[in-house]
């Protein structure tokens, strides 16, 4: 019954195809419209519209089937044959059907691999910058531009207050789950004479600069010590390895900091781990790939920035020479340093941008010196320090820029 049935679709189903191919291919430059009763009226009416078309379309093939149907003609290949050949048809579409499945597939898998293989190659970096007065983060977030509240988010932190800090680290490691790199940068500029300095402004300036930025320290590399990776920098100065007049108490912030390192690094030295990487675990390729722990002192050398106005702001004297606290004498000395200084301050003073790059690469290294210069002219002038045990020669040079 129901082969009968599928014979019969099969037949009707070729002879469909005949005829319109025949049709198709004999009446390729012409139609021939036949119309019976058209003495009068409507056969008539309908010969005389017709006739007035001049290309008429047979658009719907349906028209066929409106005719009185052909009589059966005899196909023109017989019955298996085309069976066969419209079955070969049919195993073909489906063939060509699974490959572009199967190549779909393929697609999809190696898009998904590409996915994961970005997903665990790059890593996700979020930037917390913080500040102790949230009220000043618009200047920050219009340089942040798209990157605010995705990389970059902004946190309030104020390091010379031990509240702020317990609170801050702790929301953090919460939120977060770890610390990678902690950059204490945040610090106070001070300068003036050295005995009119009165103890609440020295507190107050080793509050942030030392005390202040050492607490935090101590809070985050407790995380570190347990993720058994980590890394400090902390931005010291060339006043952390060279002495400078009338700063003298931020000099003496930075040179402790400076003391803090030299003791720190090597220690946590010992909290690396060793782990082999993936694929090289023949003894001979064992390489150590993760958990560094790192300090490093960052001495940048002058810097445009905005230190002059905060260390006002912030009662940290001036460096405006007319300081009224100042008399003739010191007026005078003063005035001579800024004067012996003031090419050397102009060729070699620094960007933001140019500090923030050594900055990076500091973050980037694996392996970060301990003390790092942020330009040739840093480094030049801390190696001539560091040679000379006695401290005369740079006593010497400071007594030049006096006169
Ligand atoms: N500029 C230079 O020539 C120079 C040279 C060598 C080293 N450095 C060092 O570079 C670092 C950055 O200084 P900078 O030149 O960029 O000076 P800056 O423009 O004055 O920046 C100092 C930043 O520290 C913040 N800060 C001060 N006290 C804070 C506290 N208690 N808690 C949190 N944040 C506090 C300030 O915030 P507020 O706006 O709230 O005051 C300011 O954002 C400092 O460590 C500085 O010693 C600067």
């Amino acid at each position: 019954m129901l082969h009968t049935k599928l014979e019969a679709s099969l037949i009707t189903l070729a002879y469909f195809l005949v005829i319109t191919i025949e049709f198709n291919m004999s009446n390729k430059n012409h139609k021939v419209i036949v119309i019976t009763g058209c003495s009068s009226g409507i056969g008539l009416e309908t010969a005389v519209l017709l006739a007035k078309v001049k290309d008429y379309k047979w658009k719907e093939l349906k028209h066929i089937s409106e005719w009185n149907s052909p009589p059966l003609r005899p196909l023109p290949l017989p019955l298996p044959i085309i069976i066969i050949i419209i079955i070969i048809i049919i195993i073909i579409i489906i063939i060509i059907i699974i490959i572009i499945i199967i190549i779909i597939i393929i697609i999809i898998i190696i898009i998904i691999i590409i996915i994961i293989i970005i997903i665990i190659i790059i890593i996700i970096i979020i930037v917390i910058a913080t500040m102790r007065n949230l009220k000043e983060r618009q200047v920050l977030e219009k340089a942040a531009k798209s990157n605010l509240n995705g990389p970059l988010v902004i946190k309030e932190l104020d390091i010379s207050k031990e509240d702020s800090i317990i609170k801050f680290v702790k929301g953090t490691i919460e939120k977060e789950g770890r610390i990678d790199v902690l950059i204490n940068n945040a610090a106070v500029g001070q300068f003036g004479k050295f005995e009119d300095v009165s103890l609440e402004q020295m507190q107050n300036l080793f509050q942030t600069n030392f005390f202040g930025t050492v607490r935090i320290t101590q809070e985050v590399i407790r995380k570190m010590k347990e993720q058994r990776s980590g890394k400090v920098i902390f931005v010291s100065s060339l006043a952390g390895v060279q002495p400078f007049m009338f700063c003298e108490f931020y000099v003496a912030t930075k040179f402790a900091l400076e003391g803090l390192v030299g003791c720190l690094a090597p220690l946590m030295r010992a909290f690396n781990i060793r782990r082999p990487m993936l694929f090289t675990r023949t003894p001979l390729l064992l390489v150590e790939v993760e958990g560094r722990m790192s300090i490093t002192s960052l001495e940048p050398g002058p810097v445009k920035t905005e230190i002059g106005t905060n260390m006002i702001k912030n009662k940290q004297g001036s460096f405006s020479i007319e300081d009224e606290t100042y008399d003739e004498e010191t007026k005078s000395l003063l005035g001579n340093v800024f004067k012996n200084t003031e090419a050397e301050m102009q060729s070699e003073i620094q960007t933001g941008e140019e500090v923030a790059e050594v900055i990076k690469k500091c973050v980037q290294d694996d392996k970060p010196d301990i003390r790092v210069a942020t330009s040739e002219f840093v480094k030049a002038k801390g190696e001539a320090i560091l040679v000379d045990y006695s401290g005369n020669a740079i006593a010497d040079t400071m007594e030049a820029l006096l006169k």
